[in-house]
């Protein structure tokens, strides 16, 4: 059902009848109308009801005229009544209608479930008119593009790229140090650019009777990217070739890919329940629906051809716009974007695209069954909230900004399934920004790479801010479930800066991006191979405060700064699960060869290992100048491992020779006396030893799920 959106613009106040309020979220929204009323001009949008043609002036069709039809509509019908070209789109608020449910504003072609017809007996098929599109959904759920192999049980809310997974029999252009053996070891440089072009499968993984290769795609996994290759031919010798050239090599990465890939988007592949094939040329859909599914449930496919694309709403403004509620969406729903078949680094498309915008707000809304990304903060954006609104099943990032935002607020939001499709290092939030960035009391869940990405941008001298300030503030914050065993190398804040920053002559002044990271959860990460990491400062990415956080249940660091200067890690509460280290620190990757100056800080710290293989740095890891300042610690370990005593720390040194080389001094081997480790909450008891070293205890148990 579609509702009705009332949009108004705010000239001063709003006036606005209400109607039945049912649910406390229409309450709330109901209060909120009434505050900010008064008079402005309304206009009113009914999707069942309305025309485009219409001045949108009445919330019903009378004398005449009544509400507008589509948004885009009420868009350019809003802006044609205006009088002044650079206010066309200032001060406007689009505000559910009252009432239980939020308007729908889809992207879609939609097909009646009734309009599809059995071919077989698992299979149904229907017309339609448009694109094709890998974002296809029944209901709210999405379809999976038929696939080989098939995922072990379809949900509806799964990652294209899950297992299970087929394997490269061999490369194209193998060499001596880059071939199918990893002969060239953990990274294979040099790999042939003929690998770029397709590679050798095992006999009977594809069929080369496949009545049309060319529909189909290879999803390839590298290290902690995936990318699609489209087929172009299978021919003998088992070569499977493609029609352009991937963006890395097949090679590079032999132990984080596995050498993995899956086939999508083939028709002799559509067998199993959830699954989709899109014929564009006869313009049929089909797809294999649970049982009785399509009798009450309509199938969308997201559509180059809709608003969505022409929504990129470029909000220009005049700079002198100083109201703080210039433009405002509130309680509505955003489904089914397409992604303009984009297999990049790209971070557009966009369902919203917010550019040189002043004071631009979401409150309230769903994103979902999104096919890239959800809103993109583009170029200067300047006092951007984002706030109490859930985005659910997104192609890419759920929120994207460019590094000059400034005042930029993201807040009690839920993230739920990001790096849905494209696997080019995704996370649910990527957030770049250039003052005052704050992102805090978020629930962040499911995605198929890191939680949230931040910095990744030309960063700061050590003095654009004075001390004990920051420019991005992560804060008490819950992310879990990332990763899903589908790429690797990441973390649930994964925090770097710029190219500049490593090589062996990086100048390592403007390397600052000045983040405090504080009262997080961070849990259940799940990497492929390695690197399933709580909070990761990378490419010697400096000034970071990593401060009273829960990490706990990882697949990799807690805590990893890669080289980097003034970098403190401070009474974080750390449950380490996983065999390797706990802390992270330079090696001569990021300086390619050379070491890089370092300066770290480890204090106060609560390490709680379980696992016998757990141990405190990795050997590789090491540092030139000074050691990092490691101390006020409390280290216990759940295992009686003899081994591990003697191993645990740097340089696989037991506690004594640690100290004896000036380390960890005032530390403490001992049970820190969590509250309910079970139950994973990391308070300290009263009678703690962590609480004598001036260990703070603090709870975070109510910010998490
Ligand atoms: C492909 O089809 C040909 C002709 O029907 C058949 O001989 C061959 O065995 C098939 N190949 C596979 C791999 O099924
Ligand atoms: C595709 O593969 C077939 C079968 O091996 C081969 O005969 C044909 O030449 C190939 N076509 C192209 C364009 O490579
Ligand atoms: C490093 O960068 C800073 C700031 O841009 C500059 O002042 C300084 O001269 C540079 N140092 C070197 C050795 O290039
Ligand atoms: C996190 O992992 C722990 C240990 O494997 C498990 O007991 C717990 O259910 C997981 N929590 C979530 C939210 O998945």
């Amino acid at each position: 059902m579609y509702r009705k959106i009332c949009i108004g613009v705010l000239l001063a106040f709003i006036r606005l009848l209400l109607v039945d309020a049912s649910s406390q979220e229409s309450r709330i929204l109901q209060n909120r109308i009434l505050q900010l009323s008064r008079s402005a001009d309304f206009f009113y949008l009914d999707a069942e009801n309305g025309n485009d043609k219409w001045n949108g002036k009445r919330p019903t069709p009378e004398e005449g005229t009544g509400p507008f039809k589509t948004f885009i509509g009420a868009i350019d019908g809003i802006r044609a009544q205006r009088a002044f070209p650079n206010e066309k789109d200032s001060k406007l608020s689009i505000v559910g209608y009252p009432g239980d449910k939020r308007p729908v504003i889809s992207g879609a072609v939609k097909i009646s479930g009734k309009n599809f017809t059995p071919l077989g007996d698992k299979i149904f098929f229907a017309p339609f008119k448009g694109k094709c599109s890998k974002h296809v959904f029944l209901g709210k759920k999405r379809l999976i593009r038929a696939r080989k192999p098939n995922l072990k049980k379809w949900t509806g809310s799964d990652m294209t790229g899950e297992g299970p997974y087929l394997t490269i029999k061999d490369l194209l252009h193998p060499t001596s140090d880059c071939d199918r053996q990893a002969s060239g070891g953990y990274r294979q440089k040099n790999c042939h650019p003929n690998n770029k072009m397709g590679f050798i499968f095992e006999q009977g993984d594809i069929d080369p009777n496949w009545s049309n290769p060319k529909t189909g795609d290879i999803v390839i996994f590298q290290g902690w990217t995936a990318e699609r290759g489209h087929i172009k031919n299978v021919s003998a010798g088992n070569i499977l070739e493609f029609t352009k050239p991937l963006r890395f090599p097949i090679g590079e990465h032999p132990k984080s890919s596995g050498f993995r890939y899956i086939v999508e988007h083939i028709f002799e592949e559509l067998d199993a329940t959830g699954e989709f094939f899109c014929d564009e040329e006869a313009q049929i859909l089909y797809l294999i629906p649970p049982e009785d599914a399509l009798l009450d449930k309509d199938v969308f496919i997201a559509s180059e051809d809709t608003f969505f694309i022409r929504l990129q709403l470029k909000l220009l403004f005049s700079t002198k716009v100083t109201d703080t509620k210039d433009i405002q969406f509130e309680g509505l729903e955003f489904r089914h974007s397409h992604d303009r078949n984009v297999n990049s680094y790209s971070r557009k498309p966009s369902v919203f695209h917010v550019e040189q915008t002043r004071h631009f707000s979401v409150k309230r809304c769903l994103f979902s069954n999104i096919g890239y990304t959800g809103i993109l903060i583009y170029k200067s954006c300047n006092y951007i909230q984002i706030h109490k609104s859930k985005f659910s099943d997104v192609g890419y990032f759920a929120i994207d900004s460019s590094a000059q935002t400034k005042n930029l607020f993201i807040f009690k939001n839920t993230f739920e399934g990001c790096g849905v499709t494209n696997m080019f290092q995704p996370s649910c939030l990527h957030i770049r920004g250039a003052e005052n960035i704050k992102i805090s009391g978020n629930k962040i869940s499911r995605s198929s790479y890191a939680g949230m990405r931040i910095g990744w941008q030309s960063t700061f001298t050590k003095d654009y801010v004075s001390e004990g300030r920051y420019v991005f503030h992560v804060v008490r914050n819950d992310v879990s479930n990332y990763g899903m065993g589908i790429l690797s190398d990441f973390a649930g804040i994964y925090l770097a800066s710029h190219p500049g920053c490593s090589g062996p002559k990086a100048n390592l002044s403007n390397c600052h991006l000045h983040a405090r990271v504080a009262f997080n959860t961070i849990h259940n990460a799940s990497a492929y191979r390695y690197g399933g990491m709580g909070i990761y400062g990378d490419t010697a990415v400096s000034s970071l405060t990593v401060e009273n956080n829960w990490l706990y249940d990882l697949d990799g660091a807690a805590v990893n700064f890669h080289c980097g200067q003034n970098n403190v890690a401070l009474n974080n509460m750390i449950y380490h699960v996983k065999n390797g280290r706990v802390f992270g620190t330079c090696n001569a990757i990021v300086g390619k060869g050379v070491l890089l100056k370092q300066d770290l800080t480890f204090k106060k710290n609560v390490i709680y290992v379980t696992h016998r293989n757990g141990r405190l740095w990795r050997p590789f890891d090491a540092w030139r100048f000074d050691a990092p300042a490691v101390d006020n610690n409390v280290y216990y370990f759940s295992s009686d491992d003899l081994r591990q005593k003697k191993q645990f720390f740097p340089k696989t040194k037991s506690f004594g020779a640690w100290q004896r080389n000036l380390n960890d001094l005032k530390s403490i081997v001992g049970d820190p006396k969590f509250m309910d480790t079970k139950n994973r909450d990391f308070r300290l008891k009263s009678s703690s030893v962590a609480r004598n070293i001036g260990i703070k205890s603090f709870d975070l148990r109510k910010y998490r799920t």
